[in-house]
Formats: structure tokens, C-alpha cells, sequence
């Protein structure tokens, strides 16, 4: 007798008692019962295991693949069956607020719960200092504000916050921290570092369980990236996506402490680094993404390549089945292919297809992604909690940041010039960086390059703080060029630096000198006789050492963000600095790279801050 027919007969028996004994009635399961991947009660793994065992090839490799926004909609996304969709720097929803961005996240999410299975996508974006894609968002200080800062306590906060605001808008996923330690400052990509050796991004990776909470599929969680593996930070020379020339050794004790440390704090994924390691692409390495990630550090979660970045592999535009099949089998899990995510589909099928990829790289690629989607709470809850918009930006968010900025301040020199006094003061403040909120935030704000502009985002510039911070009888003074300076002025303060830049474009192999209008504005202002203080807003040490008998005050305020004011807190007096240099400052740009215990004397040493010994 089959099982079934016996079954079936046994059901029978069964309901014709209860229906004797008057028993209430439970349905019993019908052909048409909910899935065990649908039922919340069942444990992650047996979902898992139910959904993959319904799973096509199609399914399984769309899952695998993530395209952009702005190439691919919600239908074409559902139909290729994408397991993510992401914001590349600056791609926005119109309008650019919170309920644009759920508008959007949620039309991607009906089209994908809408298909036979029902996955959810999950959506990323670079949250590297806040949810700073979208407009109105807390943005706080970039990491090497946060490294100089010290405090990582604050910087778990940091991740909360970010994390709040980012879930508020349906991105549950977020391209950050970068735990690059940037050795050469030249890099374009060294404001993302928290300093020049591990200890600072493994004290700061803490940051993963601020974004990611007591538990993924909490409301306000969002998953975390830790990137990029590995080496991105010590190309020489500091060439963005360059090559990483060193040992294994000191691949080991510099670049890989960060991510042992994001595994020891459960990060969900880690993205892999455009860079080479002694002429490999980081990208097709499977000693690096499976031996030393996933087997000798446990890496549990899954790995993203980063934009294009298979393209990479055999050093010629575009991908190839080859590349596809080495990174694949390399370890990784899935692909960011921004716009060619139906060819990539095609030839990941066509590689599983001939045998160069097995189906047990390709599940166990699956079960890595789909554990975190079900860990998320994606199935259950895949719109946007629109509840946590009421916080988005708050006063109380932009506070932590004005906390950050404070903090991230470095004193680096003080001839009786600082604090400034608020009463009773007359203060002339020039820079092409006082007065401009783009510059103060550099890169990755609202757009990637980042862009100059007074207003760019909310918040407050510096001069806006000086102005507040002003009491009884102080009269401040503004002009970018410092035209109007006169001995009539009891102190001058120019805010000079960078202008925003994002990765390679910030790459600077000829030097790290100040331009020629900061260059000016400093001999223009010395020359009035008044006492000068020199704060930098730059993405990196600069090369001052020419300007810096020039200045009675030095203060390095990095790229503080939304919050100018703080910068201000410190002038005054109102914040007594704390901060620290986590990089060495060098005394010219021809000593990089340069880091604490190579034997090279910077003008600053790594770990120097000055504190005011009395307040005004
Ligand atoms: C970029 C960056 C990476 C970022 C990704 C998505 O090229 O290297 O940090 O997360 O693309 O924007």
C-alpha cells in the first residue's frame, strides 16, 4: 500500500473522530499549505533549505546578481530575478526624500514578492557617513575624523543613527564601513580610513553593531559591509585600484586585523577591493575570498564584488565567461553588475552549464545570501518601515553628529591664539572652506564626487558656528579672499583645504600642498600683523609645513560633515580638543608614505593633539 493512500485513509479516520468527538476543528494542511520558507516559525536553515530545493538555475544565479537602479526597474528586476538592486554614488529617486527613496525600495519589493517564489530583493547603498545619498540625512564626520576622534562608543552610535535613517527609506543594506588602512595619503580614498594602522579600524569596526543592532531583523537594522578585502589601502603609491605590493606577513598584521575583527562582530557581507595583490586582482583570488575569508577567519555571510569589478581580472574592459566563472569560483557570492546583469545571467548559466562552475558554488553561493535575507526579516517584512521617516535628520541625530565633530578636532598648534574669546572680540574669518557645506563633506554627499556649494546639504557651516558661538560685543567678519583684513581685527581664522572628491579621483601623486588661493589667503592675512589661526578641511594630512610659521593656531577639522558648528565648539573653547592624529602628518608629500614606526620624521607624529591647558 503506498504511503499515500495510507495516509490519506489514516486523515480520514482521524477527522471522522474529531468530528465525533467534537472537537474544534484545525485545518488540516491542504496541497496548497504555506511553504516552510513562508512560515517565520521554522528556523533560518530549513528555509533555506526549503526555498533553494523550489529553486531553478534562473533563481538561483538571479539571486546571485545585483544591478542598479537606474538600469534596471522593478519589472526587469523581477524578471531576471535579481537578489538586489543598489544606488551607485548619487543615484537618487526624484523627489530625493525619505518617501521617494520607500517609493521606489517598495516598487522593487511588490514586483519581486510578486514573482512565483516571492524573494525579496535587498537594497544597498554606500552608507559611509550617514545615509548621505539622500537629502536631509545626518552626515556625519568621514572616518578619519572618526579615527582622530577616538571614540568608538560614539561611532557604534554613529552606526545606529545611520542605520535608523537608512531602514526609514527601505535600504536595509549598506556599503559600509570601509576598513581600508590607508598607508600612502596620496590615495583618494584615505579620508575613508580610520587611520594608518589596524588598531584604529579595529577599534572603530565596532560601528558594525551599531548598523546592524542587537539583531538583523530588527526594524532599524540594516546590514553591514565590511570592505574592501583586502589591501586597497596599501597600493604603492597610493594609486586607487592599484597594486599591493607586500608580503604575505604584512598583508596578515596591516590590512587583515580590520576584518577579523568585522567577522568577530558579525558583519553580514564584505565587499571585495578593486586592488591587485602582487599583480592578482583581489577580484578572481580565491586563496584571498575562500581560504583566508571564509575559511580561516569563518566568514559566514556573503561576498559582493564591488562596481564591475570581475571586469577587472584579466586587465580588459568588460567581462568574459572566464572572469565570471574565476570570481565565482573564487568565492564570490554575488556579483555588482551595475548594468550588464542580464549578460552576466546568461554566461553564469552558460558557465554552470558546461561544468566550469559546479552547482555546489552556486548553492552554496544561495544559502549565504538567502540566510541574510530571512535574517533580515526581508519575507516577512519587506516594505519600508515608514514609522522611523518622524526621526530622519532629527535635531537629536544632528547632535550626535556636532558631538563627533568635536571630537574628530585635532589641535595641532597653539601660540596663545586659541581659545578665541566670545565676548567683546573682533574676528575675521576667510577660506574658501568657512562657509561652504560641500567642502566641509566632501565626498560620497548626495552625489559620489561630492560637490562645493554653501547649502549643498542641511546643517551648519563653520562660519556659521563662529557666528553663533559670537556673544556680547564681538563683531565677525567674513570674506572668502580675506579682502577688508586690517589691525582692527583682534584674530583671523582661514579655513582653507580640499574640495570634494571621491576614490581615484582624489588621488594626488604630485603632492599634498595647498592651492594657490589658500596659499595667498595665508601671506595676505599674515602680512596684516593679525594673529592667525589655520584650520584644514581635507580629506588627508596636508603639506603646510611651508605655512605653518604663518600661523599663531592649527587645527585639522578633516571632513566634519553636516555639522560646521562643532568645528566652532572647539575655537571657542566650548569643547576642550581631544583629538588625535590617527595618520602621521607629513612634513612634505615626498616622505609618503609615511606611518608611525617606519623611522621617518612627519611635523606631526601619529597620535599627536594638543589640548588648551585653560579655558578663555
Ligand atoms: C564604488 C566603491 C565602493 C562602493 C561601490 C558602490 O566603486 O569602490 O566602495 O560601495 O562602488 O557604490
Amino acid at each position: 500500500m503506498p504511503l499515500l493512500r495510507t495516509t490519506r485513509s489514516l486523515r480520514t479516520t482521524v477527522l471522522a473522530g474529531l468530528l465525533l468527538a467534537g472537537t474544534a476543528l484545525v485545518p488540516m494542511a491542504s496541497a496548497t499549505a504555506t511553504p516552510l520558507y513562508k512560515d517565520s516559525r521554522a528556523s533560518v536553515a530549513d528555509r533555506v533549505t526549503d526555498l533553494m530545493a523550489r529553486m531553478t538555475l534562473d533563481d538561483k544565479v538571479g539571486q546571485m546578481t545585483e544591478g542598479e537602479r537606474g538600469a534596471a526597474t522593478p519589472a526587469q528586476s523581477a524578471a531576471a530575478r535579481l537578489g538586489s538592486i543598489l544606488s551607485g554614488g548619487g543615484s537618487t529617486p526624484t523627489p530625493n526624500t525619505p518617501a521617494g527613496w520607500a517609493d521606489m525600495i517598495d516598487a522593487y519589493q511588490r514586483a519581486a514578492t510578486s514573482t512565483g517564489l516571492g524573494i525579496p530583493i535587498v537594497y544597498g547603498s554606500d552608507t559611509v557617513h550617514g545615509h548621505n545619498n539622500v537629502y536631509g540625512a545626518t552626515v556625519f564626520p568621514h572616518n578619519i575624523g572618526l579615527g582622530a576622534a577616538n571614540d568608538p562608543q560614539l561611532v557604534k552610535q554613529i552606526g545606529a543613527i545611520t542605520a535608523d535613517e537608512s531602514a526609514a527609506t527601505g535600504v536595509k543594506w549598506g556599503f559600509a564601513p570601509c576598513l581600508c588602512v590607508a598607508r600612502d595619503d596620496r590615495w583618494g580614498r584615505t579620508y575613508e580610513s580610520y587611520g594608518e594602522v589596524p588598531a584604529n579600524a579595529v577599534a572603530n569596526s565596532v560601528i558594525i553593531e551599531g548598523l546592524q543592532g542587537a539583531s538583523l531583523s530588527n526594524t532599524t537594522s540594516i546590514m553591514a559591509t565590511a570592505k574592501h578585502f583586502i589591501g586597497d589601502g596599501g597600493t604603492t603609491g597610493g594609486v586607487d585600484q592599484g597594486n599591493t605590493q607586500i608580503s604575505l606577513d604584512e598583508l596578515r598584521k596591516i590590512h587583515l586585523p580590520p576584518f577579523q575583527a568585522a567577522v568577530a562582530h558579525g558583519v553580514g557581507s564584505v565587499m571585495i577591493s578593486f586592488n591587485s595583490w602582487n599583480g592578482v586582482k583581489d577580484h578572481g583570488n580565491k586563496f584571498l575570498i575562500t581560504d583566508l575569508l571564509k575559511g580561516e577567519l569563518g566568514f559566514s555571510g556573503y561576498v559582493i564584488s564591488d562596481w564591475n569589478g570581475i571586469d577587472q581580472i584579466d586587465g580588459q574592459p568588460g567581462f568574459t565567461a572566464a572572469e565570471v566563472s574565476q570570481a565565482v569560483n573564487a568565492g564570490m557570492d554575488m556579483v555588482m553588475v551595475p548594468n550588464d546583469y542580464l549578460k552576466f545571467i546568461s554566461t553564469l548559466k552558460a558557465e554552470v552549464g558546461n561544468g566550469h562552475v559546479p552547482m555546489s558554488r552556486i548553492d552554496d553561493a544561495n544559502r549565504r545570501i538567502l540566510t541574510k535575507k530571512f535574517e533580515l526579516g526581508l519575507f516577512e517584512h519587506p516594505y519600508t518601515d515608514r514609522s522611523l521617516q518622524q526621526d530622519f535628520g532629527s535635531a537629536a541625530h544632528h547632535a550626535v553628529a556636532r558631538q563627533a565633530v568635536r571630537e574628530s578636532q585635532v589641535l595641532l598648534k597653539n601660540e596663545g591664539v586659541l581659545p578665541l574669546a566670545k565676548q567683546n572680540n573682533k574676528i575675521f574669518v576667510a577660506g574658501k572652506n568657512a562657509n561652504d557645506m560641500g567642502n566641509q563633506a566632501g565626498g560620497w554627499t548626495l552625489t559620489w564626487q561630492g560637490q562645493s556649494g554653501t547649502r549643498v546639504i542641511p546643517g551648519t557651516t563653520i562660519l556659521d558656528g563662529i557666528k553663533a558661538g559670537a556673544g556680547k560685543g564681538t563683531v565677525v567678519t567674513y570674506d572668502r579672499a580675506g579682502n577688508g583684513i586690517n589691525s582692527g581685527y583682534k584674530v583671523a581664522v582661514a579655513v582653507v583645504g580640499e574640495t570634494p572628491y571621491a576614490e581615484g579621483q582624489g588621488d594626488r601623486p604630485n603632492g599634498l600642498g595647498l592651492d594657490a588661493e589658500d596659499v595667498a589667503l595665508i601671506a595676505k592675512l599674515k602680512a596684516s600683523g593679525v594673529p592667525l589661526v589655520v584650520v584644514t578641511v581635507s580629506g588627508r594630512p596636508l603639506d603646510i609645513a611651508a605655512q605653518l610659521p604663518s600661523a599663531r593656531g592649527l587645527v585639522a577639522a578633516w571632513l566634519p560633515g553636516s555639522e560646521g558648528a562643532g568645528v566652532a565648539d572647539v575655537l571657542y573653547g566650548d569643547y576642550n580638543p581631544t583629538g588625535k592624529l590617527s595618520f602621521t602628518w607629513p612634513k612634505s608629500s615626498s616622505q609618503e608614505p609615511i606611518n608611525v614606526g617606519d623611522g621617518k620624521q612627519g611635523l606631526f607624529p601619529y597620535g599627536f593633539g594638543l589640548s588648551y591647558s585653560r579655558r578663555r
